[in-house]
């Protein structure tokens, strides 16, 4: 099945790259939050490939929602994670894929087709980028770490605008980053590019790949509180393990 996450996360990346440029239609879920013609296209490729091969499976994808199947396997899936980036050319966007056997994520893929990056993990089975292990980083200061961070959609009309702790996390660290992909963010901690991130309404398939892969990399991911990390809980840490404390206080308040 690893195999074949990674046919369907490269064709629709392709598709994605190859449509990057070219006249797109958008179509505004909420004031900032958009979708384009090109993330359906790439949910319909998806789709019709997990139909075709595993037509009992449920599938969870961010346009459709849930498709629900008689099976306990279900795939979580965000066909173009960096939708503001891609619509404005930004080059920072992926496909992220997961899978759950029994509410437990087993694997996850998340393809970066600009840069060629497969990030992949297997359950008890490691990490891996372009299929090269990978690995946490070894920072242990949050003063020496770079992390990153991602803002809500209803950051306008909402109480949790994450700039409170934006500004306590950039008085305690070395630089903070807004890279516009969740999925790629956790991928980063995963390969020791980032030393951390955190995020707050975040959705199922924003996470489900990228947070098993971070810990297949030997990372932590739990939420704000220091608790399980869950896909369908909206908040996450991920990070290195040894920095993971200290963000948890910063979230909670304590500089
Ligand atoms: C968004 C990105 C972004 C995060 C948002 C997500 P989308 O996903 O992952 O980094 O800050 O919360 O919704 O809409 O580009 O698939
Ligand atoms: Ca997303
Ligand atoms: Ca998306």
């Amino acid at each position: 099945m690893l195999d074949f996450a990674i046919s369907m996360a490269r064709d629709a990346g392709r598709l994605l790259r190859d449509r990057l440029g070219s006249r797109i239609d958008i179509i505004h879920k909420g004031a900032i939050n958009i979708v384009t013609d090109v993330d359906l296209a790439s949910e319909q490729l998806i789709r019709d490939r997990i139909a075709t091969h595993y037509p009992r499976h449920e599938v969870l994808a961010e346009e459709g929602g849930l498709a629900e199947g008689h099976s306990d396997y279900r795939w979580v899936i965000d066909p173009l994670d960096g939708t503001t980036n891609y619509a404005h050319g930004f080059p920072v966007f992926c496909v992220s894929i997961g899978l759950e056997y029994r509410s437990e994520t087993i694997l996850g893929v998340v393809y970066d087709p600009m840069r060629e990056e497969l990030f992949t993990a297997e359950r008890g089975g490691g990490a891996a980028l372009n299929n090269r292990p990978i690995r946490v980083s070894s920072t242990a200061e949050i003063i020496q770490s770079l992390l990153s961070t991602g803002f809500p959609y209803d950051i306008k009309t909402s109480t949790l605008t994450n700039l409170d702790h934006w500004a306590n996390f950039a008085m305690n660290a070395q630089a903070l980053r807004r890279v516009g992909s969740a999925a790629l963010d956790l991928c980063y901690v995963a390969s020791g590019r980032f030393d951390g991130f955190w995020e707050l309404s975040l959705n199922p398939w924003d996470m489900a790949a990228g947070a098993l892969i971070v810990a297949e990399a030997g990372g932590r991911v739990t939420d704000f509180q220091g608790n399980a990390f869950s896909n369908y809980k909206p908040e996450v840490i991920a990070s290195n393990g040894l920095i993971h404390g200290r963000m948890v206080e910063i979230l909670a308040g304590k500089s």
